[in-house]
């Protein structure tokens, strides 16, 4: 099985995290089984841009991003090349490495 390091996030994983998914499994559904609670405001159905994340390693191990995912992370913050929406990224059996960003649109617009 592979494994998903998660970089410490300052709420969501303030450790960091080592855990085990299936092959097959998304990187969202992964960590929600495993009590980290990344936003995922549109139930996973690839219409919001909260389950963001940036795959340090193992990007290239991932499916291919869709269009429709790709437009959308147009609009994520803190954009970087590595990044994926979380519940559109399938992991192979290779393993990766996360980090989730600090802030979703969600949060950024409540704060501006
Ligand atoms: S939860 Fe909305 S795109 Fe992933």
């Amino acid at each position: 099985m592979p494994q998903i390091v998660v970089l410490p996030h300052a709420t969501l994983c303030p450790e960091g995290a080592v855990i085990e998914a299936p092959v097959g499994q998304t990187i969202c559904d992964a960590l929600l089984e495993h009590d980290i609670d990344i936003e995922h405001a549109c139930e996973k159905s690839c219409a919001c841009t909260t389950c963001h994340v940036i795959v340090r390693e193992g990007f290239d191990s991932l499916n291919e991003p869709e269009e429709k995912e790709e437009d959308l992370l147009d609009r994520a913050w803190g954009l970087e090349a590595n990044s994926r929406l979380s519940c559109q990224a399938v992991l192979a059996d290779e393993n990766v490495v996360v980090e989730i960003p600090k802030y979703t649109i969600n949060h950024a617009s409540e704060n501006h």
